[in-house]
């Protein structure tokens, strides 16, 4: 064996190696692009439709945080719902329920929002964003797929069982 034919040997061993590592390179990315871009079931989290449960669950008056669908329910004193989306209207920060002040709170500048999402303290410009809601089989459905800005809350928004 010559030496010219190691080196011949060597560079093809080379060749072949880098050419499988290669197509194990391109395998790959087909697996993860195929893996992302196979459409996604948003049923039950944010995106989604979202069942927040039984209409009868939530009494009259109260506030529910739904932490996956990035809304709190509130089940207005005259029986309606609403659901609004706890991103803050000001740069979006993510707000709170104070069931001690009664009030939603942006802690990012203060922002403070009353039980039906108007604004009580600026600098957010509107009322919290609203999911739409659907009642089905006595089960209330939110759609957090579609966003409603609003400038301040009315009864319209409402959604009754
Ligand atoms: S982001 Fe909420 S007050 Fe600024």
């Amino acid at each position: 064996m010559t030496t010219q034919e190691n080196n011949l040997s060597r560079r093809d061993f080379l060749k072949l190696g880098i050419g499988a590592l290669s197509a194990l390179a391109v395998l790959e990315m087909g697996g993860v692009s195929l893996f992302f871009m196979q459409p996604r079931s948003l049923v039950g989290e944010f995106g989604g439709i979202v069942n927040a449960g039984p209409v009868d669950s939530f009494p009259a008056g109260s506030v529910v945080e739904f932490p996956d669908g990035r809304f709190f329910l509130i089940h207005a004193p005259d029986g309606g719902f609403l659901a609004v989306y706890s991103r803050c209207t000001h740069l979006g920060c993510t707000i709170s329920w104070e069931a001690d002040k009664n009030q939603f709170f942006c802690p990012c500048h203060a922002s403070s929002f009353s039980t039906t999402g108007d604004v009580q303290n600026p600098p957010a410009p509107r009322a919290l964003d609203l999911f739409a809601i659907t009642i089905e089989e006595g089960q209330l459905l939110v759609n957090t797929g579609s966003i409603t800005q609003r400038d301040r809350f009315t009864t319209d928004q409402l959604t009754y069982a």
